[in-house]
């Protein structure tokens, strides 16, 4: 028997469940994922990701991994930014619609088939709340990092108060399911206001950074609170790297 939410919603899966279970949503959707994305933002989504590249601050040339990379449009932003990029995603779906010219593996977040400090930057585009495992992924890719390495994470928020706050819920519970339904898949746009629960709350996000091994982490929301952008640098000696290292 399936277990239901108090709304009468099926609950929300998690472990090896959530893994299949989004990795199929994802697959299914990925041929009209950056249509639905434009439509949904109203076109504010390139911008967030333009922050969230520039949110980096590394020299040019660097190494980013783009985790959870979807169709790859944080990955081509941060290579007109001039970074060489690199992207790691669970879904083949997604990663067979992008065809941006970044190299590509099939993965979970949180087992990385990248060397300890191989890259520089890494950013990840509203991946966090679909992570079955979000601190051993976090801890992934501090290890992945090397020290002094950047990271960037963009992700969805709710505004803080006021008739903004009244209208995003609106249109985030109730319109983007029907355009979802409209334009892809409407059980997937159905999920993506419900899988918000997954995503720790602001103070819980900077300790589950700090916990990974990150120092200097802040937090900005985007456009009124529309979305929010995590920074932080990878902390420890050059050389130190490694899961759980300082
Ligand atoms: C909402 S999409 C974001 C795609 C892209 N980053 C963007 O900004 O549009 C979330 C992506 O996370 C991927 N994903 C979900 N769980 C994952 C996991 N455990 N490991 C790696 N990628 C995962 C999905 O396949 C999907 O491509």
């Amino acid at each position: 028997m399936r277990t239901r939410s108090a709304g009468g919603e099926a609950a929300l899966p998690a472990g090896e469940e959530k893994t299949r279970r989004v990795r199929s949503m994802f697959d299914a959707i990925a041929p009209r994922y950056d249509l639905v994305n434009r439509v949904m933002t109203l076109g504010l989504d390139q911008g967030w990701r333009r922050s969230t590249v520039a949110a980096l601050g590394l020299p040019a040339g660097s190494v980013v991994l783009d985790l959870a990379c979807g169709t790859g449009d944080l990955s081509s932003l941060a290579r007109r930014a001039g970074y060489r990029t690199l992207g790691a995603d669970l879904s083949w779906g997604m990663l067979s619609a992008n065809h941006r010219g970044t190299p590509l593996v099939q993965c979970d977040a949180a087992h990385l088939p990248v060397v300890a400090g191989g890259v520089d930057g890494l950013v990840c585009g509203y991946g966090l709340r679909n992570f079955t495992d979000l601190p051993g992924s976090l801890a992934e890719a501090a290890r992945v990092l090397r020290p002094g390495g950047r990271i960037a994470l963009l992700e969805v928020a709710a505004p803080p108060s006021g008739a903004l706050r009244a209208g995003h819920r609106l249109w985030f519970e109730h319109v983007v399911p029907v355009l979802g339904g409209v334009l892809s898949d409407r059980d997937a746009y159905r999920y993506l206001p419900r899988s918000t629960a997954y995503l720790p709350d602001e103070a819980g996000l900077r300790r589950l950074l700090l916990e990974a091994g990150f120092s200097g982490v802040g937090r900005r929301l985007l456009s009124g609170g529309l979305s929010q952008l995590l920074v932080g640098t990878r902390s420890g000696l050059p050389g130190a790297g490694g899961r759980g290292s300082p």
